[in-house]
Parts: C-alpha cells; structure tokens; sequence
C-alpha cells in the first residue's frame, strides 16, 4: 500500500491525548510491519482548543478537517469548561465537525468480545455474540432543528424551546445507508421512533417504508424508540441494524454500548455522503467520553479508539484486511488476559494505557510475522 493518506488528529481532552497517542503507536506499528504509512496532521478540539484560542474549534482546523482523507477524534469537554458561554463549550466544537463536515451517519457497532462477557450488567446468554449496529442520523433533528433557546414571552413568564424537524432527503439518506449496511451483515433493519405521538415520526416511518422499496432483500420493522430501548435490554440479539434520528439514537447508543458492559471497548465512525469516487468526509472517534476523573493517571483504555481506527482503515482506505488484523489482534490481547482498569476482572492482568497500545502492537507483530 502506498503513502500519502492524510489523517487529522483532534486528542481533545481529557484521556482524548492519552488513548489518541496509542493510535499513533499503532500507525507507527504498521508501517514497519505492513509498510502502511500515514500522514498525521495534530489539531485543537474541545477544551483545549478554547484555552488556546477562545473556541471550541478554529477556523484552520475546520478547514483541514475537510481536506484530509480521515479525522481522528479522542475525546472532548470536562468541568473545567461547566462555565463558559455554551457556543465556545467543548460539545460545540464536536457539533461543528459533525455539521459542517455533513457526517450525517454515525455508525455505533456494539459487539461482545467472549473474553468479555462477565463485564455485561446483563446474563452472559442475552449477550454471548452479539454483535449490533446503531446507524443514528447526526446532523439534524432536535440537535440542530430552528427555533430553539430561552425566551420571555409578553407576560413576562419563560419557556425553553428546540424543534425535532427532518426533510424527507436527510430521512432518505440515512435509510438508504442503513439498507445498504444491512445487506453485508444479516440483511435485517429496524427503523426506530416514535410515530405513536411525533408528527415527524410519522414522516420517518413514511420515507423509510419509501425507500425500502429499493431494497426488497432487506427486511424491515418500524418500533417505537421507547420499545427500541426496551428490547435492547430484553433480547438485543432480536437486532441487526438499528436506523433512527439524532437524539433516540444518542440515547439508544448509550444503551446498546452498555451492553457489552464496557464503554471503553466501543468505537465509532461519522461518514459524509459519497462523491463519484466513493470517498466520503469521515470522523471516528470512541463512544466513551473524556473521563476527566481519570485522565493523567495512564487508566484509559485505549481499545476503542484503536478499534476506532480500524473502521478507519475499512471506511475510509477500503482497507479491510488491515481492519481484520488491527480488530484480531485487539481480540488476542483481551484473549490472553490483558485488561486496563474499566474492564479489569478477576485472575485478569491489569495493564497501563500504554501497557495495552504495546500489547496490541506486539501483536500485529506477531501476526503479521
Ligand atoms: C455522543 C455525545 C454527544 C452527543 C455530546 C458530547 C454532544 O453524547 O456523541 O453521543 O450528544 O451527540
Ligand atoms: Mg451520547
């Protein structure tokens, strides 16, 4: 495989530097075993970026975010930050990435690994093999529907306002993706929200019904977001694809991520629509958070950001047998009994940060001799 392919590196905050720095581990690993090579540029994101230059994310750095082929994101926010104007917070920097990128598809894999079953809050039988994909539309909705905020009105009293709205082509596009994901795993969408009381519940569940008329090899159910959240904890194996709108899917996502009992374990990917070539804008980054409570002290499980990055190489490089080995050699490491603190069991082997970057790069090593 050839050089020049560009990533952008936003830590952010929190553990985002510690567990972005065992990606790099990882980057430098392949280029010596498998003579993959990237281009890293470094940026400022979250609260890091706010100390340094009064925002949340620079003008600079939105516009290298568009001209790399892949941005990496740790982590952002912190009680630092609880204070400052919520257009500067760090959230607001991870908005704008979103948006002004038009990464309108996040897709949230929630896997169980065998060797970690007993972190599950739930029996080891409703778990054992799972393997779940939350496809949650990132860039409309409530998160970013107009009008929204805190007014008076004439009589003096307050209200808080935001508006849940979706166009039939922001429903279209991530529908049609969920039925296109869906046909290389076990062909199955459930489309998700809650037509029994939202106007633009109503609509999702029109345009879905729509567009599957495109893909009569997938089958599709509607639920309402409330049962969705319901049945995850029921019987979560009753999914294989899972498409609904910004905020049920940032709720349901949660609820999925928990089920492999390990936050620190799930990745994420954020994909832009395709131009003619089939290269799309893309952002990943861990589900989990900055964990400020823990940052510094080398706890942080750096799996997802690793697993994270190779969605990367399978989205964004179309290099899925580098995917296959980066996602292998995570599963040797936890295998062999390696775990850092939020998954630590037991008879298990507690390992740093870094004790796991090098784990996992010793094992691509290994795999790849
Ligand atoms: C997520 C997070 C974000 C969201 C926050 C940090 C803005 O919870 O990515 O799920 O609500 O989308
Ligand atoms: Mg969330």
């Amino acid at each position: 495989m050839s050089a020049n392919k560009k990533l952008l590196f936003l830590p952010g905050d929190g553990i985002g530097p510690e567990v972005m720095d065992q990606v790099r581990r990882v980057i430098d690993g392949m280029a010596k075993t498998r003579s993959v090579n990237f281009d890293i540029t470094d940026g400022l994101v979250g609260g890091a970026c706010y100390d340094k230059h009064g925002c949340a994310v620079t003008d600079e750095t939105m516009s290298d975010a568009m001209n790399v082929d892949a941005v990496v994101l740790g982590a952002v926010g912190g009680p630092k930050w609880d204070n400052v104007e919520r257009q500067h917070r760090p959230e607001a920097g991870l908005l704008r990435l979103r948006k002004d990128m038009d990464l309108y598809a996040n897709l949230r894999p929630a896997i169980v690994f065998d060797s970690l079953l007993d972190a599950s809050t739930l029996k080891p039988e409703i778990v054992q093999g799972l393997d779940i994909l939350i496809l949650r539309e990132l860039t409309a909705g409530v998160y970013f529907g107009e009008p929204r905020g805190i007014e008076t009105l004439p009589d003096g009293t307050r209200r808080g306002l935001d508006t849940q709205v979706y166009t039939e082509a922001e429903i279209d596009r991530i529908v049609r993706l969920s039925f296109e994901l869906a046909a290389k795993r076990d062909s199955r969408v459930t489309s998700v929200e809650k037509a029994n009381v939202m106007e633009s519940g109503v609509f999702w569940r029109q345009v879905a019904t729509n567009v599957h008329k495109d893909y009569p090899a997938i089958a599709l159910s509607h639920m309402y977001a409330d049962n969705c959240a319901m049945q995850l904890v029921r019987n979560p194996k009753q999914f294989d694809v899972i498409v609904t709108d910004n905020l049920f899917g940032d709720i349901l996502s949660d609820c999925a991520a928990m089920l492999t009992g390990s936050l620190g374990m799930l990745p994420s990917a954020s994909l832009g629509e395709a131009d003619e070539s089939g290269r799309r804008r893309a952002m990943y980054e861990p589900v989990h958070g900055s964990a400020p409570d823990i940052a510094g002290q080398a706890k942080a499980n750096p799996l997802a950001t690793i697993l994270s990055f190779a969605m990367c190489l399978r989205y964004s490089f179309d290099m899925k047998e580098d995917a296959e080995v980066l996602e292998r050699a995570v599963e040797n490491v936890l295998n062999a009994g390696l775990r850092t603190a939020d998954i630590m069991s037991p008879g298990m082997t507690q390992v740093t940060t870094d004790g796991m970057g090098k784990a996992v790069v010793t094992e691509l090593d290994k795999l790849a001799g």
